[in-house]
């Protein structure tokens, strides 16, 4: 496995001191992680037990055709990304439903087989509405179909705490998630390895390549990746380049960049840094994918305003190419450049043409270059950028595991469902907001 971190212009000349600071404040930070670990770091360092039980509990689900994942947010989306990146023709067999639409769920549930079908129930609190009323329906058409809810339902979620404990107490078989593992920084736990065990994924071997790259950016002293979260809170705070594009030429690493949004945008988005005081700080990450939105994004990225930098993840060439081209003369003369080449050239020419045509628009960019995408691989970047993540937090003074800003929406809808308790606190946060008007006809 390597991975490569390269390209940088660094930051900006007259931040150069900011920068050595910033430096130095970062290794501190890792220090301070290595003296008392957060628990997305102390999971890597507990040993393969865990793995084992995730591969134990695979193979009892292994009696279903299909198993579908119910859960919203952390609680889904690294399992999509583990599922994309490693399986990606298994979406049929490992569903993830991670969303409420209830035209999508009513789709999805109606092409299944209750008696073929096993649930893995996400949540790290137990008591999430989109997931609790997702069990809620998928409980009763087990039940309709004579089956047994117990027996097909797998509950993965605190190993105290939540409503979702305290149903395992009454027969479903359970994971835990470790108590000092937010949801976003979850996906190394059972939240992940589970649904990797059932594609056939290695899950000891996602543990490894996250452990290899907190070990690497532990041990380094000069590791790469603290110059890039210094550059990127320079440029986002002092240059105004506060977008992060994080743009893969890799359809298998597509998701990836979903879940790296959840992971930057909840933990760094505040309006409180760590001492009270009114900041809103954050930087808006963007996930993009080439070579496809060169045709969308890219138009944007080269000429519209300087508010962004870019890191761009590609794979090495392999030296055997996939896909070879050849009778593009024959078909059209205008094709015959594309004669004896592959399509596997022409991605890596769009990376690089991409690449040079947003520098030599003065725009900033990093590359993250990889030689595979296996599980190990894949585990190094879960942590490499939950470790980016909080060392940004760090540079911001911002508490990278709450998210108080999702309260609010939540209690008014809480309110509006009728939920007892929640009335007060809605009407105190809508003060004078009334509800939204039907709007005016367009047509
Ligand atoms: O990172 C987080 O804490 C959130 O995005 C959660 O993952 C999400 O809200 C789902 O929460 P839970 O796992 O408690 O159902």
């Amino acid at each position: 496995m390597t991975l490569r971190l390269g390209g940088s212009s660094g930051p900006p000349r007259e931040h150069a001191e900011e920068a050595a600071r910033g430096r130095a404040r970062l290794r501190e930070a890792v220090e301070a992680l290595v003296a008392a670990p957060p628990g997305f770091i102390e999971i890597l360092e507990q040993g393969d037990a865990v793995a084992e039980h995730c591969r134990e509990h695979a193979a009892a689900l292994r009696r279903f055709e299909r198993i579908v994942v119910l859960g919203i947010g952390g609680s889904a989306l690294g399992a999509r990304t583990i599922r994309d990146a490693l399986a990606p023709d298994e979406g049929d067999r490992l569903v993830i439903l991670d969303n409420i639409d209830p035209d999508s769920v009513v789709r999805m549930r109606d092409r299944l087989d209750p008696r073929q079908t096993g649930l893995l129930v996400v949540s790290k609190s137990g008591s999430t509405a989109e997931t609790a009323a997702q069990l809620v329906l998928f409980t009763r058409w087990l039940t309709e179909a004579g089956c047994d809810p117990a027996a097909h339902i797998t509950l993965i979620t605190d190993p105290e705490k939540g409503p979702l404990r305290a149903l395992a107490g009454r027969g479903h078989s359970s994971l835990e998630i470790p108590p000092r593992v937010g949801g976003r920084f979850s996906v190394l736990t059972p939240v992940g390895l589970l649904p990797a065990a059932l594609l056939g994924v290695d899950p000891s071997a996602l543990l490894e390549g996250g452990r290899a790259m907190w070990h690497a950016v532990r041990d380094r002293e000069d590791h790469p990746l603290l110059d890039w979260v210094v550059e990127q809170g320079i440029r986002s705070e002092r240059g105004g380049e506060r977008i992060q594009v994080v743009m893969s030429y890799s359809d298998r690493l597509r998701t990836l960049g979903d879940w790296f949004a959840q992971l930057w945008g909840e933990s760094l988005g505040k309006r409180l840094d760590r001492h009270g005081a009114v900041v809103h700080r954050g930087s808006t990450p963007l996930p993009a994918v080439g070579a496809t939105d060169q045709h969308s994004l890219v138009q944007l990225f080269v000429e519209g305003p300087a508010d962004k930098q870019f890191l761009i993840l590609g794979l090495e060439p392999d030296a055997t190419p996939l896909a070879p081209l050849s009778g593009a003369g024959e078909l059209a003369e205008a094709f015959g450049y594309l004669d004896g080449s592959s399509l596997d050239a022409l991605f890596e020419a769009e990376r690089v043409g991409t690449i040079q045509a947003l520098r030599a628009a003065g725009r900033p960019v990093t590359t993250l270059q990889l030689s595979r995408i296996d599980a190990r691989t894949l585990g190094a970047l879960f942590v490499l950028f939950e470790l980016a993540t909080v060392l940004a937090a760090e540079l911001l003074e911002v508490d990278p595991y709450d998210q108080p800003g999702v309260e609010g929406g939540k209690i008014i809808a809480f309110a509006r469902m009728g939920r007892a308790g929640y009335a007060e606190q809605a009407e105190a946060l809508i003060g004078g907001i009334t509800d939204e008007e039907p709007g005016t006809p367009l047509l």
